[in-house]
């Protein structure tokens, strides 16, 4: 079989499994298994498949047909100007999140050290990608995963950043550690009950711990508010993510817990996403 049949024969497969994406998928797909860029694949159609590639791609497609994330079967995913390696049972970054990244940059513009913690670091995204643009900033990531502790620890090898961080295995309530310039944090907070209604990719595949904000979707985030008034410095700031429907109670935890709110920014789908504060 040539490339092109495969990857027409992959596409079908997973469109019959209700795949959103199934053409791109299968190019990624068949990618990976030739640890090749996609535009070759694109580019090189004729070429034969030999049994081995057949076999590791098929059972490639199988997974992607039962619903498992591209990011998890090809192990990376671009955020923001990196590509991050990614595993299961770290989640993968989403878009929507490289808008804390893009609003601190704005924020720090002109600042040329910050001392950074990052409370559920995950694969590092957020945190490495800050450090990657600010050469003489300063991180901590905790995670309560030690599988995100590890990935992140290999993304900061990948981005050139390892020296400017330290990484702790650790739940948020048994840390205190340090006094921050900054705190980013994108926390779990969907509603418990609500996790099973998400997509399968997400509900069937990515890590409960990163999702399981509590009964009503605050539990996680208001131990991270309590957590982050006593670890900022004066006037230090906290930026975190939220969910589309949590700006009023989130707001309203932050007031009494003695923030002043800078900004609230919506996401590509105009849902309020994210919140910057200020401890004073
Ligand atoms: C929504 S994910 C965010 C991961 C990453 N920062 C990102 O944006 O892709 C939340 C992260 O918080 C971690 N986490 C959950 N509960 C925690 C706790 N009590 N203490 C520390 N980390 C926790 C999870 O393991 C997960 O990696």
């Amino acid at each position: 079989m040539n490339i092109n049949t495969a990857i027409k024969e992959g596409a079908k497969f997973l469109k019959k499994n209700k795949i959103k994406s199934p053409d791109l998928d299968s190019e990624l797909l068949l990618s990976k298994v030739l640890k090749k860029k996609r535009e070759y694949v694109m580019l090189n159609s004729n070429e034969l498949l030999d049994d081995e590639n057949f076999k590791y791609y098929y059972d490639l497609i199988k997974q992607r047909s039962f619903g498992k994330p591209i990011a998890y079967l090809i192990g990376k995913k671009s955020f923001w100007k990196s590509e991050f390696l990614i595993r299961e049972g770290v989640l993968i970054p989403r878009p929507d999140t490289e808008i804390l990244v893009e609003e601190t940059l704005k924020d720090y513009k002109f600042k040329k050290y910050a001392n950074i913690l990052d409370i559920g670091v995950g694969s590092g995204c957020i945190l490495l990608s800050i450090l990657k643009e600010k050469p003489f900033f300063y991180g901590i990531g905790i995670d309560i995963s030690s599988k995100s502790i590890d990935l992140s620890r290999d993304n900061a090898r990948k981005l050139g950043v390892k020296n400017r961080l330290k990484l702790i295995k650790t739940n948020v309530d048994n840390f205190c550690f340090g006094k921050y310039d900054l705190i980013i944090t994108n926390p779990p907070y969907i509603k418990k009950n609500k996790i099973k209604y998400l997509e399968k990719d997400v509900s069937n595949f990515e890590p409960n711990l990163a999702l399981d904000g509590g009964l009503d979707g605050t539990l996680k985030i208001l131990g991270i508010i309590k957590k982050s008034s006593f670890l900022l410095k004066k006037n230090g700031k906290l930026v975190l993510e939220i969910s589309n429907n949590q700006k009023i109670v989130v707001v309203k935890l932050l007031k009494q817990r003695g923030f002043y709110i800078n900004k609230i920014i919506k996401d590509y789908a105009q849902n309020d996403r994210c919140i910057i504060c200020t401890k004073i």
